[in-house]
């Protein structure tokens, strides 16, 4: 794995890799991507391996805008007001494969959807200039851990990995810090699948129709439910470390993530945002999260951040990295 920076050179030569079917790293703005060419049966399964991802949980495919969007999906009306508005950025869509849809099965799991998106970091809009077709591109984390926000972080997560990303190139800290908001536009009524920050209230002031991510969404796959987004699991984005929530006092031996004004201190504490801003705690949370957990505190103890907004979307992260994690075996995704 080679960090390197994202000059014109390195750009041409990520697309090389890419074309030759191995995997690169590359920023967004939300997080960093494990990308495949979207294409290669071969390099998409590699991601998966490298991962560790159960494969039925597709993968997003990144364009670098909607015309290269529609050669793998198709745009329903509620898709096409979306993209108009929130691409380039941080909102994926999930539509139906083109008929002639070139992308590897792989990346649908097999099914007849596509998830979408066109990023707007100009690091990731080069790479997709550079390649000329879509990037699968998962989060750059093992499964089942956090997401990377740092070239660093993608360093952590493969380390030792035969799999590993030939290259990462760096584009510094990830500005949002949390996943795309992602949305199913395969319905008469389109439906969040995952929180981000783009949220119900902007999606619903363009589609006025939008429903919301209930809470039956999260049960694990064992409950029962057939889960629309397979990546919409309990356990996720979780550190090694327990995770307590809602926390207004602290033991001695824990770890403080707090937010806002507080006068709660810890030997080991990182604040989202000591103003109380969610754009700066959505941009810190993961990067915090991996700071704590490398303190090696048995528990990260995390006070209470205010929902609506962006604050479901962190918060729908931190109940993630709280719950109760999968028996070892049973973590494939
Ligand atoms: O911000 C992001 O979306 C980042 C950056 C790299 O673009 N990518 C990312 O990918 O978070 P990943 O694989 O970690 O999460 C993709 C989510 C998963 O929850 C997956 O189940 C869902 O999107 N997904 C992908 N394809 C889908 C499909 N065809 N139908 C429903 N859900 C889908
Ligand atoms: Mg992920």
């Amino acid at each position: 794995m080679y960090i390197l920076l994202p000059d014109a050179h390195h750009i041409l030569q990520a697309a090389t890799i890419l074309r030759a079917g191995r995997l690169v790293c590359f920023p967004t703005e939300t997080v960093y991507g494990l990308g495949a060419d979207a294409h290669n049966d071969a390099a998409a399964a590699s991601v998966y391996q490298a991962k560790g991802r159960a494969s039925t949980n597709p993968l997003i495919v990144h364009t670098v805008d909607v015309h290269m969007a529609k050669r793998y999906g198709i745009f329903t009306d509620a898709a096409m007001q979306l993209a108009d508005v929130f691409w380039p950025g941080p909102l994926t869509l999930v539509v139906r494969r083109t008929v002639d849809c070139p992308a590897s099965p792989r990346v649908s799991a097999g099914g007849d959807t596509i998830a979408l998106r066109v990023p707007a970091h100009p690091v990731a809009q080069a790479l997709l200039q550079a390649f000329g077709q879509g990037v699968a591109a998962p989060s750059a984390n093992r499964s089942g851990r956090i997401s990377p926000t740092c070239a660093l972080h993608v360093v952590e997560e493969f380390t030792g990995n035969p799999l590993a990303p030939e290259m990462i190139l760096d584009g510094g800290e990830a500005e949002v810090g949390i996943e795309s908001t992602v949305v199913d536009c395969t319905r008469p009524q389109a439906e969040i699948l995952r929180a981000g920050t783009i949220t119900e209230d902007a999606l619903r002031a363009v589609l006025h129709a939008v429903e919301g991510m209930p809470s039956h969404h999260a049960k694990p796959a064992d409950a029962g439910s057939t889960l629309r987004s397979p990546g919409q699991l309990e356990s996720h984005y979780a550190p090694r470390a327990a995770v307590r929530l809602q926390a207004r006092n602290l033991s001695a031996d824990e770890a403080l993530l707090a937010f806002g004004p507080t006068e709660l201190t810890a030997p080991q504490m990182r604040n989202l945002s000591p103003s109380g801003d969610l754009d700066e705690a959505a941009r810190h949370l993961y990067a915090y999260l991996r700071e704590l957990d490398a303190t090696g505190a048995a528990t990260i103890a995390v006070m209470p951040v205010p929902g609506g907004g962006i604050g479901d979307a962190i918060n729908d992260r931190l109940r993630r990295a709280a719950a109760q994690r999968p028996a070892p075996a049973d973590r494939t995704l």
